[in-house]
């Protein structure tokens, strides 16, 4: 199956001018987090501005089908009473992530530090995605896989270590849900579980192990790496978390109002964590008229606001360093790069092939569908920007959230409309997308 059962196909027409100020929903990796710690701590967590999107919905279910109090409190207010470290039971039925790598990896290192033995399950797009760089670092932690689909992969049974081993773990690349799993499974271990990457990830859940309580320390390592030294076995306490809005999801109208001319547009609350800004940066780079205002912080997380006015592009080469920190906004970056003056070159790119689809044939098959010339050189993205792109294409999403947002983006600009063939599956991360832009001023039909 490459679609959801019910597709839901949509249009985006040239539009006139995008206006107005939105905050996208919260930021998926820390509601992810703030489920997943609310759960292990004592006490009570309180979330508020928490993605209520079906992955982070899928968490929520997890955490409470492995013995925490869930509950929702209000319009993106969320409340959790946990077990506490290495608390929870076993669940009566098998964990369904539904589309998220996230959710399914992260709970995988909780449950690997706990006597329990779990079914971990998901869609046909999760079920196609690696996991043995997960369980490799969790078996060395005691964690034991009873059963598996051929390669290591979903649906799969993991058995909890019954005492805990703490490693020290280079990771193989650099990836937050590899670091994310050993140290929460490192929670449970005695001793000082370590981390070392040779490029920094996203630090989420190190900020929100220390907001819990958790003795972490992160050190660099070579020109671009971190060692994350987190002391296991620590009481953690349940505490207040402020989800900033996802720059993930803000990536999409900000993209927007960069090529539909004429549009000025205000993004609030936008997390700024200088290991997700990296889409912003080029972007600059690209000649984008972008205003940062208004920086603050909670619980360690940056935050600021945006004002995004239309711009001429130009092609820029984009460093492979910068990868970790836009992983995943190259789709709506080459949708950019096409409607730019010259040629972008994306270096590096080769964990885009195991996300929610392979995006690096996926976003080259965009684009081409609508007339833009594109190339993949090795791990390499290629856009010939001709300041213009003539759409006209039907775009297959592959159950893959940001494929389709980013070809609804490059409708609202293009000379021909743009159409694709399912977005259901947006509501994995922006479930107000549509109407959301459509507030703005976007087309869609
Ligand atoms: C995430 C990490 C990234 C990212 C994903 C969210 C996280 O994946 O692509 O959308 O919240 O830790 P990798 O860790 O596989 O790079």
């Amino acid at each position: 199956m490459t679609h959801s059962a019910d597709p839901k196909p949509l249009e985006a027409r040239k539009s006139t001018a995008l206006h107005g100020e939105v905050r996208v929903p919260g930021d998926k990796s820390i509601s992810h987090r703030a489920l997943i710690l609310g759960a292990l701590s004592v006490g009570e967590t309180t979330i508020s501005g928490l993605l209520e999107g079906e992955d982070v919905l899928n968490t929520a279910k997890a955490m409470q089908a492995l013995g925490a109090q869930v509950a929702r409190t209000g319009e993106f207010a969320w409340k959790v009473n946990g077990v506490g470290v290495a608390g929870f039971a076993q669940p009566q039925a098998p964990l369904d992530f539904g589309n998220s790598g996230t959710g399914c990896r992260l709970v995988m290192g909780t449950v690997a530090g706990c006597p329990i033995t779990a079914q971990f399950d998901g869609d046909a797009s999760l079920r196609s995605r690696p996991m043995r760089r997960v369980l490799d670092p969790l078996q060395l932690m005691g964690a034991s896989v009873m059963s598996c689909a051929e390669g290591g992969r979903l649906p799969l049974t993991l058995q909890g270590a019954r005492d805990p081993l703490p490693i020290e773990y280079r990771t193989p690349v650099a990836s937050a849900q590899i670091k994310s799993a050993v140290l929460l499974a490192g929670l449970a271990a005695p001793g000082v579980t370590t981390v070392i990457e040779s490029e920094a990830s996203r630090d989420h859940t190190e900020l929100m192990l220390r907001h819990f309580g958790a003795t972490i320390s992160s050190q660099p390592e070579g020109a671009h790496g971190r060692r994350i030294a987190l002391t296991g076995q620590p009481e953690l306490r349940g505490a207040p978390v402020v989800v900033p809005a996802d720059p993930s999801s803000a990536a999409f109208p900000m993209v927007a109002a960069l090529l539909v001319p004429g549009s000025d547009v205000v993004l609030t609350d936008v997390m700024t964590n200088p290991l997700r800004t990296g889409l912003f940066t080029t972007l600059q780079e690209m000649g984008a008229s972008i205003e940062i205002s208004e920086l603050r912080g909670d619980a360690g997380e940056p935050m600021a606001k945006f004002r995004v006015k239309a711009s001429r592009l130009k092609g820029v080469d984009v460093p492979a360093a910068r990868a970790p920190a836009m992983i995943d906004e190259y789709l709506v970056l080459a949708v950019a790069a096409a409607f730019a003056e010259g040629t972008t070159r994306m270096r590096g790119l080769q964990e885009l092939r195991v996300k929610e689809s392979d995006r690096l044939e996926a976003t080259a098959a965009m684009l081409r569908v609508n007339g833009v010339e594109v190339a993949i050189e090795g791990d390499d993205l290629i856009v010939a920007g001709r300041g213009h792109v003539p759409g006209g294409g039907l775009v297959a999403t592959h159950m893959d959230h940001r494929i389709a947002m980013s070809a609804l983006v490059m409708g609202l600009a293009s000379d021909q409309p743009v159409r694709v063939d399912d977005t259901a599956f947006i509501a994995t991360s922006f479930p107000d997308f549509v109407p959301m832009m459509r507030r703005l001023g976007a087309e869609f039909a």
